[in-house]
């Protein structure tokens, strides 16, 4: 199946029902409830502790948590006997997943360079030669802005399928001002017209475009003279990114680039240390950065300079399962310190999957992570690394009810169960977006 010609029925159900104000809920009969509060961000020992209630329940008023705690304490509350009653069965609740790394708005899969590569051909050869992200560059220039929109609309159905319910995008496949602004006008129409929240990151060096081919400094110009205040001007993106890697960006020039974008309040994010070792999760210190993502290539003096920093690690398992290389150390940054999220990079050239368990499990399986922190990487951290955990990222009261639950019966069966979809409602201020039984509800 491929992403962009799914659509997620039980959402186009629920979509219609949007316009109505949230009804008070209450969640009840939660076996497991994963509440992950405390401390924020969490890093070392603190990030293994789920801040685990048994047999819970949450009481939700306005979209935001009114009540969580023993299911008997939360049921006798007046509001509680007056809000709708959902029985959980015994299921697990965490918080609404977080992902703080996606590429959402595409074109087209690239599933002819998942061939090539299968057959042997590398990801670097397949750029060099005109594929990969310029390939999907072609594609997505051609493509007019509600085509567009109605991918990824279909692909945001998949996410809250999943148990996501915040995602962050990057643009980064327009590579030039009128392209790039598209993007990012599509993701901000999605952010008002459909229930996930969608925070915008600028990603126009993603790599030089064919027509700045041996032209790279001018193309830097270009970023940071036009299209960084073009992205800034109207809010369209809140963070920059830069993907500093051999045969894209240098440190240098990502130096240049996320300084003009922090000149015009963008705060920065990086994808580093992926495909060669270069400098840049040290860049990411320097610059204080949001997130320092991938780190496949990272050494043990990075590790211990990122421990020491509050820029987040942000995994991304997904792209190197599918890309055939090995995992980033993610077990050596936790016990170094690090603050890491988890996220699946969505994407069609490095990681095309939307499904944070799987990359859980992948976390799990090939990084060695405790299921409990693999679920606060990809909640709490990854809100924090968004600016976002004031709001969301743990269940706690005062907090927006952005929820997710799950068809097992122990937390730990997330990511235990690999690769086997467990999402069983998933909640958005209060709102459902989507319910495996929609007979329930
Ligand atoms: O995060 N590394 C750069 N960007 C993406 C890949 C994008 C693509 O190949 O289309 C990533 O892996
Ligand atoms: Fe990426």
């Amino acid at each position: 199946m491929l992403p962009e010609t799914v659509s997620c029925p039980t959402l186009r159900v629920r979509a219609e029902k949007r316009s109505s104000v949230a009804e008070n809920l209450l969640l009840t009969n939660i076996g497991q409830l994963v509440t992950m509060r405390g401390l924020v961000p969490r890093r070392g020992r603190s990030l293994a502790d789920p801040g685990l209630v048994r047999d819970a329940a949450v009481l939700v008023e306005d979209g935001r948590v009114a009540a969580v705690g023993a299911r008997r304490k939360i049921e006798r509350m007046r509001e509680a006997l007056r809000a709708r009653k959902m029985d959980l069965g015994g299921r697990v609740m965490l918080p609404g997943l977080v992902d703080s790394h996606t590429h959402l708005v595409f074109a087209a899969s690239r599933v002819e360079e998942y061939e090539m590569r299968i057959a042997g051909a590398s990801y670097e050869e397949i750029a060099r030669a005109g594929g990969g992200i310029r390939a999907s560059v072609r594609k997505l220039r051609a493509m007019p802005e509600p085509a567009l929109e109605r991918l990824a609309l279909g692909r945001l159905a998949q996410f809250a399928a999943h148990g996501t319910t915040t995602v962050e995008a990057k643009s980064g496949y327009g590579l030039d001002l009128a392209s790039e602004l598209k993007i990012l006008r599509v993701q901000r129409s999605l952010a008002r017209k459909q229930p996930l929240e969608i925070i915008s990151t600028f990603l126009g060096a993603h790599v030089v475009p064919p027509e700045y081919a041996n032209r790279q400094r001018e193309y830097v110009e270009l970023l940071t003279r036009r299209m960084i205040p073009a992205a800034a001007r109207d809010a369209l993106a809140e963070f920059c990114d830069v993907f500093c890697d051999r045969g894209a960006f240098s440190v240098e020039e990502a130096r240049r680039i996320l300084t003009a974008g922090r000149a015009c309040g963008l705060y920065p994010r990086l994808h580093a240390e992926q495909l060669a070792r270069t400098g840049a999760a040290r860049l990411a210190v320097e610059l204080r950065a949001a997130s320092a993502d991938h780190l496949d290539q990272v050494t043990r003096g990075d590790i211990e300079l990122l421990a020491k920093s509050s820029v987040v690690c942000t995994l991304l398992p997904g792209a190197s399962l599918h890309l055939g290389v090995p995992f980033a150390p993610g077990r050596a940054l936790v016990d170094a310190g690090a603050i890491i999220a988890l996220a699946t990079d969505f994407n069609p050239g490095t990681s095309p999957t939307l499904s944070l368990p799987m990359a859980m499990s992948l976390a799990c399986d090939g990084m060695r992570l405790r299921p409990a922190e693999a679920i606060a990487a990809a909640t709490v951290n990854a809100a924090y690394s968004l600016r976002r955990h004031d709001r969301i990222g743990t269940i706690e009261v005062g907090k927006q009810a952005d929820l997710a639950a799950f068809d097992v019966a122990d937390y730990r069966e997330i990511p235990y169960y690999f690769g086997v979809h467990l999402a069983w409602l998933t909640i958005k201020r209060g709102k459902i977006l989507y319910a495996r039984e929609p007979k329930q509800i």
